[in-house]
């Protein structure tokens, strides 16, 4: 995964160019960047949201440490961890934090021993004043570029009411980023105490989520400038926070011809008028072990044949698996290995957005023309997101405008019986459906193949027996003379 993260770096680089222009601070973190076109305007200030355990802090260290990298001067404020705590986290991650600047606000030992002489005053008459004038003292004499406040939120208890607070981080805010200051900073919401007030405050708001093990981030608000809108996925890695945007493939395109692919078979040629177009979505459907799998595999096979680079993501079985049954079923996967790669990937493995950008990486940089996911429920299983298949919708839909061809597999429960197309209704990717059925020929079990939709021209529109030998497929000639065969129960006629 790394590689792709450092690729992906790159690729942004042409944001941090436009970032440059608009003069904005990048923050460190270079798909947040993205997220934010470019990072931070200079001199406004931003709030990262979230619970406990969202990776506040990392990405505030991460925006420190990237400024202190450029030679900036920064400022972490700190008030609830320890300026200790702070710098074992950072070196934990790998982050150079020497060029940082800490003001350790957080309750020290000598709140502890000092303690009982707290006990006449309220905890907002006492330590404001001092706070107050440690803050300002600092700021004027390091006079930093960057400032982190870790949490702002804290100033609440320092704060006699709530209007007081308002007024307090107002101008504690302006007097920051008067000073020149670009500054983040973090607050813990919770029913108990909503910051909705300190969300009018500042310029741009960042919430942070954690479900189940998914976490996502997205941009509430951002004054005077747009932003990348709706929910990205990122992940708290060794290295920090990971910001994985997702995946708009109205952004993606590029020209390509379209061509007609062979399948290899011209039995299966025939049935889909010619082969498969490049840069479509084909979906081989069919119940449990009919031969989906094989089927795509024929047809990526063919692909490398070609030459074209061909990736397929097995989410099911291993790779060793597919390519064995192949060498017994004489599809020729392995021939080029140089131009056909089988991957797996595990069960809940993988954000959506970050299985998206492996994939870019490959279509972008590797140059693959053709993607098999196999199959469309076990994507389900393999992501952590909530409704995969509306991310497996987005990266077909993504592949499809930069002219790689789909081949998807999709499952189907019942073995015989009514006939379907998916179980969960996601044909409506697919610009080309080939479906396979078992059917009960003279008390045998029989298989056939056919075509149910082409978008891109004519195609069969009988059914053929269809056989996995180990010869290869073999596919026999249309099946005009049965009735019933979608049934699983065909007659002759
Ligand atoms: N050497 C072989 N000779 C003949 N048929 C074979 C051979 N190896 C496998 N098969 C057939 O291939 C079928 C499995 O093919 P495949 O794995 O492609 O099906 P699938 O539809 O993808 O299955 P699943 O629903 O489990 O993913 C088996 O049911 C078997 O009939
Ligand atoms: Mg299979």
């Amino acid at each position: 995964m790394e590689f792709v993260i450092e690729w992906y770096a790159g690729c942004c680089s042409m944001v941090n160019d436009k970032a440059l222009k608009m003069r904005k601070l990048p923050t460190g973190i270079t798909g947040l960047d993205e997220i934010l076109l470019g990072g931070l305007l200079p001199g406004s200030s931003c709030l990262l949201r979230g619970g406990p355990g969202t990776g506040k802090t990392t990405i505030g260290v991460q925006f420190l440490a990237k400024g202190a990298k450029s030679g900036e001067r920064v400022l972490f404020i700190t008030l609830e961890e320890n300026e200790a705590q702070i710098r074992k986290t950072a070196e934990n991650l790998g982050l150079d934090v020497s060029g940082v600047s800490f003001l350790d606000l957080s309750p020290s030992s000598v709140f502890f021993t000092e303690a009982q002489s707290y006990d006449i005053f309220s905890t907002a008459e006492v330590e404001k004043e001092p706070i107050t004038q440690r803050i300002v003292e600092e700021v004027g004499r390091i006079r930093p570029k960057r400032v982190f406040v870790d949490p702002l939120t804290q100033f609440r208890y320092l704060s006699a009411d709530r209007f007081q607070f308002h007024r307090q981080v107002l101008s504690f805010l302006r007097f920051l980023t008067d000073s020149g200051a670009t500054v983040m900073l973090t607050s813990e919401s919770s029913p108990e105490a909503p910051d909705s007030d300190v969300q009018f405050l500042v310029h741009a708001v960042v919430q942070l989520e954690s479900e189940r093990g998914a976490r996502s981030l997205s941009v509430i608000k951002y004054r005077n400038s747009d932003f990348f809108p709706g929910s990205h996925a990122y992940r708290l890695s060794e290295r920090g926070a990971v910001v994985y945007p997702r995946l708009d493939p109205k952004k993606y395109g590029r020209p390509f011809e379209t061509k007609v692919l062979s399948t290899g078979i011209r039995e299966i040629d025939n049935l889909l008028g010619g082969g498969i177009e490049s840069g479509t979505v084909s979906m081989i459907s069919g119940p449990p072990g009919v031969g989906k799998t094989t089927l795509g595999m024929q047809m990526a096979a063919a692909g490398a044949a070609r030459g074209e680079k061909t990736v397929v993501f097995s989410f099911e079985e291993k790779p060793e698996m597919i390519l064995a049954r192949c060498d017994s079923v004489n599809i020729r996967a392995r021939y080029r290995a140089d131009a056909l790669s089988v991957h797996s990937i595990e069960p809940v493995s993988y954000m959506a957005e970050q299985f998206a950008l492996l994939v870019r990486n490959m279509v972008e940089k590797e140059g693959v023309k053709l993607v098999m996911l196999d199959s469309a429920r076990g994507y389900g299983i393999a992501m952590k997101n909530e409704n995969p298949d509306a991310h497996l919708y987005m990266l077909c839909k993504y592949l499809r405008n930069m002219g790689v061809t789909v081949l998807l597999t999709v499952e189907l429960n019942n073995i015989t019986g009514n006939f379907k197309v998916t179980e969960n209704g996601i044909s409506y990717i697919a610009d080309n459906i080939v479906f396979l059925r078992y059917l009960e020929m003279r008390g045998e079990m029989k298989k056939a193949i056919g075509v149910l939709k082409k978008r891109r021209s004519d195609f069969e529109k009988t059914l053929r027996e269809f056989e996995i030998t180990s010869g290869g497929l073999k596919i026999g000639e249309p099946l005009t003379k049965l009735r019933g065969i979608l049934r699983g129960e065909p007659q002759w006629v």
